[in-house]
């Protein structure tokens, strides 16, 4: 029996720099994932000749896509998401004309996924920017930096207008509150005063990219993107439903402004009783009321809140803290698996917004063994996807409009948190170790094959 509809949109999300590598290539500018080799939450270094980060390197997608692109062709992939290294068209940021060599490449990989039939979906900023607007205007504190992302989006917008009909605007960007460096461009010390000030001017980018986007490429779609921080309350205690109820609501937020125009009342008392006075313009206001057509979201976990001291033990999972639910188990990097929380979230996501849904990123990160016979028996991963997308059938059933289902990492990639690849999402095994070594040859792996059933039954195999 068919779970999906036909037109559902199956594939795959990578991000340029845990993918790329050829991070000095073609005229590429330095990034702020550049200078952070251990990952998001690693320290940000100075980089000097002859140091070294995995993510230079990463996986060799820049010149090794048209094979990969191939083997996500041979799983059926009818959409890959995919995000443009804004220092690869803007190496510094603030250039007045675009780096053609950046513009190249782009175009070059749009032209091989259309040879496949493969809809490419672009995040316009996926966990890196300049380090030129970092360094120069302070980050996204700046409001310069409003004009400098238009300018990319832009630019993006025209030379692929009639390549690229999915977009995404800023990936996980309720994770600056918990990121600044990554997510702003801020020092991970700053105010809170000064991170939501930074975060009001990439709502309104992100707003004004919304409406370039729908000038320039009138059938094209856009949306947000949300780390989808799902919390339950650990118990029925009303002042842990309360918490629980304001901690959802504290990335729900960016959704409701990217998908309602406005910055909601709850969040005006919250900064208020926090004595956070935002400059928000008669013109901002405005920029705002442009919302996004469709809202997509990543989901690893779930986890819980309480009000109880005692029972506040918080553990880490790749960009929240959260405490830790009693009923579920983990990943090998703690991660709590929570199937049903998918369901529960789409149904919440569509409630609130009624507008359609897109699962960017899911998957489970997890230690691969590469057989002396070049097989992956990857049972584990196969079990949590299928459980994961049979709670996505059920919301369909539901009547949650679910565009799309675009796994995380679909090839082994570097992870963002920590900068690992021992850490591995993929349906395609990359052979290169912590060290760096490795031949960077691919490998099917056994869910490579399941996945590929997935696509062609219409989830009938689940
Ligand atoms: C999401 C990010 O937070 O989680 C991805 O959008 C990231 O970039 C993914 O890779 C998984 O996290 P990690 O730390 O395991 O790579």
């Amino acid at each position: 029996m068919k779970r999906f509809p036909d037109n559902f949109l199956w594939g795959g999300a990578i991000a340029a720099n845990q993918v790329e590598g050829a991070w000095q290539e073609d005229g590429k500018g330095l990034s702020t994932s550049d200078v952070q080799p251990q990952g998001i939450f690693g320290p940000v270094v100075e980089r000097v000749p002859g140091d070294r980060s995995l993510k230079d390197i990463a996986i060799d997608f820049y010149h090794r896509y048209p094979e990969d692109v191939a083997l996500f062709a041979e799983m059926g992939f009818r959409c890959l998401r995919i995000s443009i290294a804004w220092t690869r068209i803007f190496p510094q940021g603030d250039e007045a004309q675009p780096n053609e060599a950046g513009l190249a490449y782009y175009d070059r990989l749009f032209d091989e996924l259309a040879r496949y039939n493969i809809q490419p979906m672009v995040t316009l900023s996926h966990y890196e920017m300049p380090m030129g607007l970092v360094k120069k205007y302070g980050g996204w504190g700046n409001r310069q930096l409003i004009d400098f992302f238009q300018r990319y989006a832009r630019t993006v917008f025209q030379r692929y207008q009639h390549k690229v009909k999915l977009w995404l605007t800023f990936n996980e960007i309720n994770m600056s509150l918990h990121a600044p460096f990554t997510g702003v461009g801020l020092p991970g010390d700053s105010s809170k005063g000064a991170i939501y000030q930074a975060i009001h001017h990439q709502l309104v980018a992100s707003a004004l990219a919304v409406k370039a986007c729908h000038e320039i490429i009138p059938d094209a779609k856009i949306g947000n993107m949300l780390l989808g921080g799902l919390m339950y309350p650990l118990s029925c205690k009303p002042e842990d439903v309360f918490a629980t109820l304001q901690e959802n609501r504290s990335w729900l937020f960016f959704g409701d402004v990217q998908c309602r125009g406005a910055w909601p009342g709850y969040m005006l008392r919250f900064l208020h009783e926090q004595q956070i006075e935002l400059e928000i313009t008669e013109e901002d206001r405005l920029a705002l009321r442009e919302t996004v057509d469709f809202v997509s979201f990543s989901y690893y976990m779930s986890g819980c809140v309480t009000t109880d001291e005692e029972l506040n033990q918080k553990a880490r999972g790749n960009i929240l803290s959260m405490v830790q639910n009693p009923h579920l188990t983990c990943s090998e990097w703690g991660w709590q698996i929570d199937p049903i929380g998918l369901r529960t979230l789409l149904n919440m996501l569509w409630d609130r917004y009624q507008k359609p849904l897109f699962i960017v990123e899911n998957g489970l990160g997890a230690k691969d063994k590469l057989e002396a016979d070049g097989t992956i028996q990857d049972s584990y991963r196969i079990d949590y996807m299928n459980d994961h997308l049979l709670q996505v059938a059920e919301a369909l059933e539901d009547g949650v409009k679910v565009m799309g289902y675009t796994s995380w990492g679909p090839i082994d990639l570097i992870s963002a948190s920590k900068a690992e690849i021992a850490k591995r999402y993929g349906f395609i095994y990359v052979d290169r170790n912590e060290q760096g070594e490795g031949t960077l040859a691919r490998y099917r792996k056994q869910s490579f094959w399941w996945y590929q059933q997935v696509i062609a039954t219409g989830g009938a195999n689940l």
